[in-house]
């Protein structure tokens, strides 16, 4: 049996004949056994841990992850960036790692680091065995990185929760640590947001605390429409408000704010393709 911590050929080479849907397939696979066609794949923590994080569990979360991530390799090749298994890759919010192992065809475990501000999720993520350097950092921290070291960030369902003093401090962060020319790609939550909230239906709003919250909020901002419209961002202090919680950020917001540290390659708002919106930075050459 190979595993992907002593075989001998690294698993970028071994993993480079599967097309995407080959990809997926052996992922998804790897919900049910860890072993999968004699390669030994990460684990995955309790179902619950999964929901808690991310909202879903199994082959259901890593298609939604999976889309990401091609999505990412997309946007790399778009935008000139070549992953090689010698690249820096880092997972910012990275959870239990769900997204990290999808690079594990493109990057040697050694160029795959994911941060995050909860041990208890980097934990299962180190006790599922996902390849890379995990490490935990504060909510307005720095990251653990030199200047000019990274050739991609991303950053899944994580700044559609920051506040704006704590973007603004990851931002500069983020454009730091990468590359001239580096990427970073980030899922962020678009004004349709509001329609979301607005109109789920009774019966989830009864079940779910977050909507129950997130419904209490929008009540405490008046004309919350106009007030999108006029500060291009609105922040909804649920969990624990201060660090994290519900933020909805239009494409004006981006390009102003988040372009003075990157060139703004894209907005994507494509409701049926993601949850969120995804924007594509590019750190100026
Ligand atoms: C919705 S989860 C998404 C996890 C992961 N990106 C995924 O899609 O599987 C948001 C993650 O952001 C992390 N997080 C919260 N505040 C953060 C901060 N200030 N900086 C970095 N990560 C943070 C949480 O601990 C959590 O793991």
């Amino acid at each position: 049996m190979t595993t992907f911590s002593t075989t001998r050929r690294p698993l970028p080479h071994l993993l480079s004949g599967l097309d995407d849907a080959q990809w997926l397939q052996t992922l998804q696979a790897s919900v049910d056994s860890r072993i999968v066609d004699g390669i030994n794949y990460p684990g995955f923590p309790d179902a619950s841990l999964q929901v808690e994080t991310v909202g879903s569990s199994g082959k259901e979360t890593i298609a939604e992850g999976f889309r990401f991530y091609s999505f990412v390799l997309n946007a790399a090749r778009v935008n000139g960036i070549k992953l090689t298994p010698g690249s820096k890759v880092l997972d910012f919010g990275a959870g239990w790692g769900r997204i990290m192992r999808c690079f594990l065809r493109e990057v040697l475990p050694s160029g795959l680091h994911g941060v995050d501000t909860s041990d208890r999720f980097l934990g299962a993520a180190r006790q599922t065995g996902v390849p890379g350097t995990f490490n935990l950092i504060q909510p307005d921290g720095s990251l653990p990185f030199e200047s000019n070291s990274l050739d991609i960030v991303y950053a899944y369902s994580v700044f559609s929760h920051l506040p704006e003093h704590i973007q603004k401090i990851w931002l500069t962060e983020i454009a730091r640590v990468l590359k001239p020319g580096g990427l970073f790609v980030a899922t962020v939550q678009p004004p349709r947001f509001l329609d979301f909230i607005r109109s789920a239906e009774k019966e989830c709003v009864a079940k779910s605390a977050w909507l129950q919250e997130l419904r209490a909020e929008l009540t405490k901002i008046k004309n919350i429409d106009t007030a999108l419209e006029e500060s291009k961002f609105i922040f909804l202090p649920t969990n624990n408000g201060k660090t994290y919680g519900d933020t909805i950020m239009t494409s004006t917001y981006v390009g102003r704010v988040w372009g003075a540290h990157f060139d703004i390659k894209e907005y994507l708002d494509d409701a049926e393709r993601f949850q969120q919106a995804i924007v594509t930075a590019q750190v100026r050459k």
